[in-house]
């Protein structure tokens, strides 16, 4: 049994993913943006260990998710799932990109999973728009920020297994209704990187699509990038990384 954090799991595909994790037998412990989302998650998902409210938008707020995380213990897997995609750059900065730096710098775990997208492969990888001010940072940029996070995690991080994901686009709140990809294949390589012992799964510093690894931007394997991308996000929200 494994202990599993998943962040943005009373929606979409972390409450698929937190279902699945639950119904295979593992300690699931559930993140939502506030208190009222928080008791929905946990009737949905009535199997998990418990909640934590945090809103990912809000930066002091993540820092002090982090805390609560670790209070309850070690976990093995933390699913950095939560995005927003029709937001202000702001938001997408703050909930795609800085709330998974934070729990990374802050949250030890032996696997560690992070939501790209196919739509990262737009992504700006000078950063431009990520050390401006105001930062100017789209979606795409976003997914491809947290590629680069899995890339640089997996490269300092012994003993962890840190990977990336494209879900495919499939019909979630994010996704809209009309989404041609399949729903259940989207939570499936989540389920299958957080839990399982196949070689396959224990794997670092890869790019998966519905269990096989995909096309991807290779400039996330640039350590000078990985440095870069560190470093201005330690700046934006002064939280270091230092390897435990
Ligand atoms: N669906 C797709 O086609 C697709 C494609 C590629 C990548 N992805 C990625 O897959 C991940 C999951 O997407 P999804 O389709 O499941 O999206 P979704 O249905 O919109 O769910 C997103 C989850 O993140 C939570 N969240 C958003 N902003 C938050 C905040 N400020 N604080 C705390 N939680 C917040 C949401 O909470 P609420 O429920 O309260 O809003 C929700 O639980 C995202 O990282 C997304 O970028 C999705």
């Amino acid at each position: 049994m494994k202990s599993i954090f998943i962040t943005g799991s009373a929606d979409g595909l972390g409450l698929l993913a937190a279902k699945e994790l639950v119904k295979q037998g593992h300690w699931v412990t559930l993140h939502a943006r506030n208190e009222i989302r928080s008791k929905e998650a946990m009737q949905l998902v009535p199997g998990a260990a418990g909640v934590l409210a945090a809103d990912l938008s809000d930066m002091q707020a993540t820092k002090r998710l982090a805390a609560e995380v670790n209070n309850l213990g070690a976990f093995d897997t933390i699913i950095h799932n939560a995005g927003v995609y029709k937001a202000s750059a702001q938001q997408i900065l703050n909930v795609n990109t800085i709330a998974p730096y934070i729990l990374s710098c802050l949250v030890p775990a032996r696997r560690l999973i992070y939501l790209s997208s196919s739509s990262h492969l737009s992504g700006d990888a000078t950063l431009k728009g990520l050390k401006s001010v105001p930062p100017m940072v789209t979606y795409s940029d976003s997914k491809l920020h947290d590629l680069i996070l899995a890339k640089a995690m997996a490269g300092k991080l012994s003993n962890v297994y840190a990977n990336a994901i494209d879900p495919g686009w499939v019909p979630t709140k994010m996704g809209g209704a009309d989404a041609p990809d399949d729903l259940d294949k989207g939570f499936q390589t989540q389920v299958w990187l957080a839990a399982s012992d196949d070689p396959k799964a224990l794997v670092t510093g890869k790019y998966f699509n519905h269990q096989r690894q995909a096309k991807y931007r290779t400039e996330s394997d640039d350590v000078e990038i990985q440095e870069q991308f560190l470093s201005i996000c330690e700046k934006i929200c002064g939280v270091a990384f230092q390897k435990s």
